[in-house]
């Protein structure tokens, strides 16, 4: 089988995406009525961690575990990436001793190098330009609640970041609208964001208008990580984009809020909001689990049903 990695979202198509949501929903069924599933008992994933991690760590490391395999936990601090070791080598050696490998570092294009040198399948868990398996589970989770979310609108509040340039990503493929409403200076920078074409997503300068008759609220931090040295300016330029219950109001009266989470009540998003009826964050979260096991039984065995 020829390698596939998972660098960007839309390294699959959408059919192979329609096949891992329904994969997701009956590797989540097993889970929940506790049915052991091992598909992957001899199989070892390596993860490398230049950033700080919560979510992305549990739900591969427990993910794995669960489908009966290893994982190695490499941080930059504990190997010799640390030391300027060259990403290609450090993907040959790596590559020739596990079945798969998870990174989330800075630049895209280090995660590009790794997976040109890398004999195993290599999955993004974020970068500073794309965040795919949580739009994965943000999708799952969509449809888990609502059904198809092709057609519908995902109001996109904030900085346009590695979680707004999957969402576009996303809408092209997968044939829904998104409305971005981010602070002037920080727009989408399309050929960052990897688009095709423009036709899935329109921008506005007001948050409020961005959300009017949306399906679905989401946000993120207003600095991302790699970024704290603009902390103090980007505080003050996002002050209006800090999604509120008029916001909540606008969107559609079935509306979802989503947020890939850590979350600063206060500053992207009010508690009444990520703590009221509209959102489903803590099912976002643990669909993480659920969509990567699909995801790293698909890479590793393909499509089994
Ligand atoms: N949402 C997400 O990727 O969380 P972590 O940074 O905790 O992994
Ligand atoms: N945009 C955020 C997402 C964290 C999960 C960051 O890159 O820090």
């Amino acid at each position: 089988m020829a390698i596939r990695h998972y660098l960007q979202f839309r390294d699959l198509s959408r059919e192979e995406y329609d096949y891992l949501f329904e994969r997701t929903r009956v590797i989540k069924d097993k889970f929940k009525r506790y049915i052991p599933y091992q598909p992957l008992h001899d199989r070892t994933l390596a993860m490398v961690f230049e950033k700080a991690s919560t979510r992305t760590r549990v739900s591969f490391e427990a993910g794995m575990y669960q489908m009966g395999g290893s994982v190695i936990n490499l941080n930059t601090g504990d190997s010799q990436l640390g030391r300027a070791e060259p990403i290609e080598d450090m993907a040959r050696v790596v590559s020739r001793m596990v079945d798969l490998v998870m990174i989330r570092t800075y630049e895209q294009t280090k995660l590009d190098t790794f997976a040109e040198n890398s004999r195993v399948p290599v999955i993004n868990g974020l970068t500073n330009e794309y965040h795919p398996c949580q739009i994965l589970a943000d999708i799952f989770t969509f449809i888990e609640q609502r059904g198809p979310i092709q057609g519908k609108t995902v109001a996109w509040i904030g900085d346009s970041n590695n979680m707004c340039n999957t969402w576009l990503q996303a809408a092209e493929l997968l044939d829904f609208n998104v409305h971005v409403s981010t602070p002037p200076g920080y727009e989408v920078e399309p050929e960052r964001a990897g688009l095709f074409g423009l036709t899935n997503y329109e921008e506005f300068t007001d948050p409020l208008e961005a959300c009017r008759n949306a399906d679905l609220v989401t946000t993120d931090v207003w600095t991302s990580m790699g970024f704290e040295s603009e902390n103090e300016e980007r505080k003050r330029a996002f002050a209006d984009w800090c999604v509120d219950v008029e916001m909540m109001r606008l969107a559609k009266p079935d509306a979802l809020f989503m947020h890939c989470l850590p979350a600063h009540r206060g500053e992207e998003v009010e508690a009444e909001v990520i703590d009221g009826p509209w959102s489903v964050v803590w099912d976002e979260a643990e669909n993480r689990l659920h969509v990567q096991k699909a995801l790293m039984e698909f890479l590793l065995l393909g499509m089994v049903e």
